[in-house]
């Protein structure tokens, strides 16, 4: 017999089309040993794959929800998966500074991170990821990242889920102004060449929150059922993706388009003050263009706040 590398992913995959099958013809289809199979599914059934062994073969027990790396077999980035971190961005740091592309994924975060030092409440059920690129931009037109990231997000949420959502002023997704989902960009590089950036995304998926934190919530308590996670991964970094080949402009005006925060009465807060006045535009640059009582300001970061409904 001809030996060959054997993605797990495969296996993982003939189980999730049959409910039971044997060893050997699994072997047969893959063309490698009998042993060769059951020595990967005793790592699956490690990994926490909840596959039954029996007389007969094998099968999967429950319709899977997993984000294992083996979940991912065509995928254009390598996969890292952690049942439980501390931040999918910890991680991703380390494996950025190799020099590597990927995507890092946690069931479980126990120190999640948000925008502004604040903590991020992660357990299982959610998709907590952090995607490492290495675009060809320069510092200044980074900024262009977080648009691209939110649509992304809010695009792949729709797709899979049909829930029409829309986009806060500067990282969050919303639905009916409840937060489904936030991001967390770290840019490092030199100023006319971006080193990595890594994009740091939270949606609160299968996981409940709303009780947990008011103003926010998830898909299946919108719902009311479970949805396919890795689905929503792989749309997500598809979009994400076809997103950067577009200019500036054309990101800008889509996310225009999706976002609630335009044409709006907001209050930001930055590190040195609070602007109250009315969203108007995004600039070239990335900008919030807001009409306050002192003229027309721009701001670049914040916290924003929602004041009154659009008109
Ligand atoms: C925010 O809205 O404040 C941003 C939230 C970002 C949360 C994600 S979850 C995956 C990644 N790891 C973290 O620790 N934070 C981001």
């Amino acid at each position: 017999m001809i030996k060959r590398k054997i993605d797990r992913g495969e296996i993982v995959k003939i189980l999730k089309q049959r409910k039971e099958i044997s060893g050997e013809e699994i072997a047969q289809l893959l063309g490698i040993s009998r042993t060769a199979v059951w020595k990967h599914i005793k790592t699956l059934i490690k990994k926490g794959y909840p596959i039954r062994v029996s007389k007969k073969g094998y099968g999967l027990l429950e319709k899977a929800n997993y984000l294992f790396e083996e979940e991912f077999t065509e995928f254009p980035l390598k996969v890292y998966y952690f049942k439980e971190i501390t931040s999918t961005m910890d991680v991703a740091r380390k494996i950025a500074e190799k020099g590597e592309e990927a995507l890092v994924l946690a069931e479980i975060q126990t120190s999640g991170r948000g925008r502004l030092n604040r903590s991020w409440i992660s357990p299982s059920g959610g998709i907590w990821m952090s995607l490492i690129l290495k675009p060809h931009l320069d510092l200044t037109s980074s900024s262009i990242l977080t648009y691209v990231a939110g649509l992304a997000t809010a695009l792949s949420i729709e797709e899979n889920t049909g829930i029409k959502v829309n986009l806060k002023w500067p990282n969050d997704v919303l639905f009916e102004e409840k937060k489904l989902a936030g991001l967390l960009l770290e840019v490092q590089g030199e100023p006319d060449k971006v080193k990595y950036v890594i994009i740091g995304i939270g949606i609160n998926v299968n996981n409940l929150i709303s009780h947990i934190e008011k103003g926010a919530i998830s898909i299946r308590e919108i719902l009311n059922q479970e949805v396919d996670r890795k689905k929503i991964v792989i749309t997500l970094v598809q979009h994400l993706k076809n997103l950067l080949s577009l200019n500036r402009e054309k990101i800008l005006s889509m996310w225009k388009e999706k976002s609630s925060t335009l044409n709006r009465e907001v209050r930001v807060i930055t590190f040195d003050r609070e602007i109250i006045g009315r969203a108007l535009d995004i600039a070239e640059d990335g900008a919030l263009i807001l009409k306050t009582e002192e003229g027309i300001q721009k701001v670049y970061s914040g916290d924003c706040i929602h004041l009154r409904a659009s008109v």
